[in-house]
C-alpha cells in the first residue's frame, strides 16, 4: 500500500473520530437543554398555578368576611392600582350572570364563553382555554362560593410562550457554534493523538521499500503512553538491526571459518592426485582430510547444539555434580592454553560445593567464559576463577583484564550469533555465550555480566546448589 493511501487512511480516520466526538456531543447537549427546559418550564408553570390559586384563595377570604359588595369594592380598588392588569377575573351569582369581570385588552381573541356556561366546583380547578390567533393559552382556576357563587381567576400563558421561544432560539444559535467547535477540536486532537500512529505507518513503509533500517520515529520527548509505545517500537528497530548486524557478521565468519579447512583439504587432496600414486603419500592426504572434516562437524555441531539449547529442546540428565571438582578440571583444561598466551589463571575454589544436572553441559558452559576471558585478554594479565556460596546459591565468577565490553553491546552479547566489535581478529561464532546462558537457565540459574572497559570484565553465573 502506498504512503499516499495509508495518509488517505488517516485523514479518514481523523474525520471519523471528529464525527464521533460532535455526535457525542449533540447527543450529551441535547438532552441536557431538554432536561433544564422541561425542569424550568415546570417550574414556572407551577409558580404560575400557585399565583392564580393563592389570589383566589385571597378573593374567597374577602367574600367570606365582606360578602359580595366587600369583594366587588376589592376588584375596583385593584383595577384602579393596576394590581390586576395581567390577570382574567369574573365574578358571577348564583344565576351565572357576570357581577364583574375584568379582561385584559390584548386577550380579546380568547373565546370565553364556555367559562360563562360552566359550573364551578367546590374546591379549585384549571381550566384551559385556547386563543383562536396566538400560540398561547389562558389557563383558569374556577370556584364556587355558597351559597352558589362562581369566581374564576385566570392568567396567560404567554410568559412561558416567550421563554420557550427566547430559550429555543438562543439554544440553537449556541448549539451550532458549539457542534462546529466540538467537531473541529475532535478533528485537531485525533489528528494529534493518531500522529504517533501515522508516524509509525511511514516509518515501517520506508523500511519496507527501501529496506533501510535506520529509519525510527521521531520522539517528542513528552511523557505519554503514546511516547512511550514510540520508544519501545525505536528500541525495537535498534534490537533488530543489532540482531541483523550480528547474524550477519557470524554468517560471515561461520563462512570464513568453514573456508579453511574445506581450502585446505582440497589443495592436499589435488596434491596426492598429481603424485606418483605412492601409498604413504595417498594415506597422508587421506588422514589430513579426516583431520580437517572433524574440524567442520565439530563447528557445525556446536551450532546445532547452541540451537537445540537455545530454543529449550537440550536435554539435560539430572545427577548430583560436585561443582568445585567440575571448576578444577575446566581450570586445569585451560591453564595449558593460557600459559601459551602468557596469562596467568589463578583460581579461588572451595570444597564441596554441589549442584544437581549435567556436569558435561555445566562444564563445557563455564569453559565457554574462560575461553573467551582467555580470548579477550591480552598477554602478561591475570584471570580469576573463583566460586562461593550465597544465598542457597552457588555463584562462579570469572574475571579478566582484557579489553572490557562497550556498554551499548551488553544487552546483546548474550544473543545468538552476537560478536561484538572488541571480537575482530578473534575466532568464533558468537555462539559461546548463547549456550552458557541457554544451559544455567535450563538448571534453574542464571548468567550476568559486568563490564569496565579497559579495566576488568566479570562473568557471573548462579546456581541452585548447596554446600555440603
Ligand atoms: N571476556 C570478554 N571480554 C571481552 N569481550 C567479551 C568477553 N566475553 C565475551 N565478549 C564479547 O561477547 C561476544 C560474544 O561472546 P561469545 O562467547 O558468545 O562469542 P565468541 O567468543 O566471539 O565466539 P564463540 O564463543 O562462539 O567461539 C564476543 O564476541 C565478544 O565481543
Ligand atoms: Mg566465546
Amino acid at each position: 500500500m502506498s504512503l499516499k493511501k495509508i495518509n488517505n487512511i488517516f485523514v479518514k480516520l481523523d474525520i471519523r473520530l471528529a464525527l464521533i466526538f460532535s455526535l457525542i456531543f449533540i447527543v450529551s447537549s441535547l438532552l441536557l437543554s431538554t432536561i433544564t427546559f422541561v425542569t424550568l418550564f415546570t417550574a414556572i408553570q407551577k409558580s404560575d398555578h400557585e399565583a392564580i390559586r393563592q389570589r383566589t384563595l385571597e378573593y374567597w377570604a374577602t367574600f367570606q368576611h365582606e360578602g359580595v359588595h366587600g369583594l366587588l369594592s376589592q376588584f375596583q380598588e385593584e383595577s384602579i392600582v393596576g394590581t390586576t392588569a395581567t390577570y382574567f377575573i369574573r365574578f358571577a351569582d348564583i344565576e351565572n350572570n357576570t357581577l364583574y369581570i375584568n379582561l385584559p385588552p390584548e386577550w380579546e381573541s380568547f373565546d370565553y364563553s364556555p367559562l360563562l356556561r360552566s359550573r364551578a366546583p367546590r374546591s379549585v380547578e384549571f381550566i384551559i382555554l385556547r386563543s383562536t390567533g396566538e400560540r398561547f393559552n389562558l389557563e383558569v382556576a374556577s370556584i364556587s362560593f355558597d351559597p352558589g357563587f362562581i369566581l374564576q381567576v385566570g392568567k396567560s400563558t404567554e410568559n412561558r410562550y416567550i421563554l420557550r421561544l427566547v430559550y429555543f432560539r438562543i439554544f440553537s444559535i449556541v448549539f451550532v457554534v458549539l457542534v462546529g467547535f466540538s467537531f473541529l477540536s475532535g478533528f485537531l486532537a485525533s489528528s494529534r493523538f493518531l500522529r504517533p500512529m501515522r508516524m509509525l505507518n511511514e516509518t515501517v513503509t520506508t523500511i519496507i521499500r527501501t529496506g533501510n533500517m535506520d529509519a525510527r520515529i521521531a520522539e517528542s520527548g513528552r511523557a505519554s503512553e503514546l511516547e512511550q509505545f514510540v520508544k519501545s517500537f525505536n528500541l525495537m528497530l535498534d534490537r533488530i538491526q543489532h540482531l541483523i548486524a550480528g547474524m550477519k557478521n557470524t554468517v560471515d565468519n561461520v563462512a570464513h571459518d568453514l573456508k579453511t579447512p574445506i581450502t585446505r583439504f582440497r589443495g592436499v587432496a589435488e596434491l596426492a592426485l598429481q603424485g606418483d600414486g605412492d601409498v604413504e603419500t595417498l594415506r597422508e592426504a587421506l588422514s589430513e582430510g579426516l583431520v580437517q572434516s572433524e574440524n567442520i562437524i565439530r563447528m557445525l555441531n556446536t551450532i546445532l547444539d547452541i540451537a537445540t539449547a537455545e530454543t529449550g529442546l537440550l536435554s539435560v540428565s539430572y545427577h548430583e555434580m560436585d561443582i568445585s571438582k567440575i571448576l578444577r578440571e575446566v581450570a586445569e583444561l585451560y591453564s595449558f592454553i593460557a600459559e601459551e598466551k602468557q596469562i596467568s589463571l589463578e583460581t579461588d575454589i572451595p570444597e564441596r560445593l554441589t549442584a544437581v544436572g549435567d556436569s558435561a553441559k555445566i562444564s563445557q558452559a563455564l569453559g565457554n567464559l574462560i575461553d573467551n576471558a582467555i580470548k579477550f585478554s591480552p598477554k602478561d594479565t591475570r584471570i580469576h576463577l573463583q566460586a562461593g556460596f550465597e544465598e542457597e546459591s552457588i555463584v562462579i565468577k570469572v574475571t579478566d583484564q582484557g579489553p572490557g565490553i562497550p556498554e551499548a553491546d551488553i544487552p546483546y552479547i548474550w544473543d545468538r550469533l552476537y560478536r561484538s566489535g572488541n571480537a575482530k581478529g578473534t575466532q568464533g561464532f558468537g555462539l559461546g555465550l548463547s549456550f552458557v546462558k541457554a544451559i544455567v537457565e535450563a538448571h534453574g540459574g542464571s548468567v550476568h555480566v559486568e563490564s569496565v572497559p579497559g579495566k576488568e570484565t566479570v562473568f557471573s553465573v548462579i546456581l541452585p546448589g548447596r554446600r555440603m
